[in-house]
């Protein structure tokens, strides 16, 4: 099975990014994390980043033929995209939604998710270890699927 694993705006700055709430590694150490845990489940991935919603929503669109689930960190989109929560749904597969930091414990335009009620799971407050576990869930419902 494949995953694509999304990252939104200003996810290309962790590492330097408030790192007191989004801790000290970079996107890249996140790819890495993310391909030892996607080689363990036996998942192929594939791993993107964009400042863009154009761009976001572009890739969702393709992932109906190329992805068998998307695992997401909206970032600010989360708060804002019913374009994105639409494309989405649109996709029908397996979404996880994940993010960083415990968004309920922050301000509270962060605690609304415009993505939550397309996804079937939600991982936050696990840092950058919510990636790996939310690859790990998303290998047990691809293989119940199957
Ligand atoms: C975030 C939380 C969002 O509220 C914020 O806009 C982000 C990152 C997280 O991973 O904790 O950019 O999605």
């Amino acid at each position: 099975p494949s995953v694509l694993v999304l990252n939104g705006p200003n996810l290309n700055l962790l590492g330097t990014r408030q790192p007191h709430i989004y801790g000290a590694e970079t996107l890249q150490d996140v790819e890495a994390r993310c391909r030892n845990a996607a080689d363990a489940l036996g998942l192929s991935l594939e791993f993107r980043q964009s400042n863009a919603e154009h761009q976001l929503i572009d890739w969702i669109q393709a992932s109906r033929t190329t992805a068998d689930g998307i695992v997401i960190n909206p970032a600010a989109y989360t708060h804002t995209s019913v374009a994105i929560a639409d494309a989405l749904s649109a996709v029908e597969k397996p979404v996880i939604e994940v993010h960083i930091s415990n968004i309920h414990r922050r301000e509270a335009f962060r605690h609304h998710s415009y993505v939550s009620n397309v996804a079937e799971a939600v991982i936050c407050g696990c840092g950058t270890e919510g990636y790996e576990l939310a690859l790990r869930r998303m290998a047990t419902l691809l293989a119940k699927a199957r």
